[in-house]
């Protein structure tokens, strides 16, 4: 459940200090940046003067207390709010909540650990007032715009990787798709909402690729500053989220990014899955015997990568894990059956194996996907 705080003092929060209403919205998302929202709130404040606007900080219950700290300043300051998120995660999520939180016209997504230039924000405002533009994106990779000291050679490198990737693959036609620092007009991120994933870190490829097309955009050079305090929690696997959201996103959405995922997941385990009947055939184990095994050996090793990458917003711990794994264990033993019971209905013409294989395998993982996340990874 996701808790909202108003301000103090019968103001409602979306007013600014005078009492008008919120012309921009700032969604700082957040996780663990307890000892950078204070100073964040005072830098909005010199850079947003004579403009009204709002803070609203999306936590997902940092155990560092970003919340709490968020919060005493929200005690003073109506114009900042808190959502305080439990047993969510992820950056996209966050965002999209927070824009929705937002009655402003207009509203802004960045990152709440100092890396992104507030002083921007007047300029993105200007631009999307008084232009015919809808979105404007704070680009590194725009003229006069530059990673800085904000990203390590290796991160650069990856970052022009999927950059070129999504250019191709979604015909996306944004220099910076990556970035996480852009203003856009409430009423189109509202309509475009229903259709990004709360999962991953790419809330703005996801707005672009899902408008299709619709939105006028506008690049701005910036800056991307060294983070100070605290530490950055895109990690390996938030890359391999983001080739499932193009993947996703590439075959029209009529995949969802979790499937894809379990299927990506469910290949490697076939993988394993020889590698494991090899070894058990060289030690001299029986044929039947070392296939059993190694579908085991498959099994464990897809359910532990499906825990960490494809239900990582549900992840299991500590005793659930061992509970999860049995039930995972008993669905993809379902699934061989449905594999195999759909490939004999299909299987008539010997010239045809392939495809009654094909339709078995289909079936089985998509038995393993419905069942699995009813049961294993269940809400
Ligand atoms: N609510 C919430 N939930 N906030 C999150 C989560 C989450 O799961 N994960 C990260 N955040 C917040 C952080 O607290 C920070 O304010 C912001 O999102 C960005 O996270 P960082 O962990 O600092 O990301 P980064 O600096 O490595 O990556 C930045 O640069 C990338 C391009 O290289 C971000 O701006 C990315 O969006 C951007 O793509
Ligand atoms: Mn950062």
């Amino acid at each position: 459940m996701a808790e909202t705080d108003a301000g103090e003092g019968g103001v409602p929060a979306d007013r600014g200090p005078g009492g008008e209403a919120a012309e921009l919205s700032v969604i700082l998302p957040s996780f663990n940046e307890a000892a950078n929202i204070p100073i964040l709130v005072n830098l909005l404040d010199t850079a947003l003067a004579g403009i009204a606007w709002e803070a609203i900080v999306v936590d997902d219950n940092s155990p560092d207390g970003t919340t709490e700290v968020a919060r005493a300043i929200a005690l003073s300051d109506p114009r900042v709010r808190v959502i305080r998120r439990i047993g969510r995660r992820g950056l996209s999520g966050a965002c999209v909540e927070g824009i929705l939180a937002s009655s402003a016209p207009y509203v802004a997504v960045m990152d709440a650990d100092l890396q992104h230039d507030e002083t921007m924000l007047p300029k993105m405002l200007a631009e999307l007032k008084a232009a015919d533009t809808d979105l404007v994106v704070a680009s590194r990779k725009v003229e006069g715009g530059t990673a800085g000291e904000g990203l390590s050679t290796f991160r650069a490198w990856g970052s022009d990787m999927a950059n070129g990737l999504a250019q191709k693959l979604l015909n996306v036609t944004l220099k910076d798709p990556m970035s996480g620092f852009f203003m856009i007009r409430r009423e189109k991120a509202e309509a475009l909402a229903p259709k990004l994933s709360p999962q991953g870190f790419k809330i703005l490829l996801d707005l672009v690729s899902s408008a299709g097309g619709t939105l006028k955009i506008k690049e701005l050079p910036f800056t991307f500053r060294e983070r100070r305090h605290g530490e950055s929690k895109l990690d390996s696997l938030v890359t391999l989220d983001y080739f499932g959201l193009l993947l996703a996103k590439y075959f029209g959405d009529v995949i969802s990014v979790r499937f894809l995922m379990f299927g990506l997941v469910g290949a490697s385990g076939l993988i394993v899955h020889l590698a494991a009947l090899r070894m058990f055939l060289l030690s001299g184990m029986e044929f039947n015997l070392g296939q059993t095994a190694a579908s085991f050996v498959a099994m464990t090793s897809n359910f532990f990568l499906n825990n960490q990458l494809t239900y990582r917003d549900r992840r299991l711990h500590g005793a659930r894990v061992l509970i999860g794994l049995l039930t995972f264990y008993a669905v993809c033993s379902v699934g061989v059956l449905a594999n195999v019971g759909v490939a004999n209905l299909i299987y008539a013409d010997p010239a045809y194996w392939w495809f009654a294989g094909t339709a078995g395998a289909i079936m089985g993982a998509v038995w393993n996907y419905a069942a699995s996340s009813a049961l294993t990874w269940r809400k």
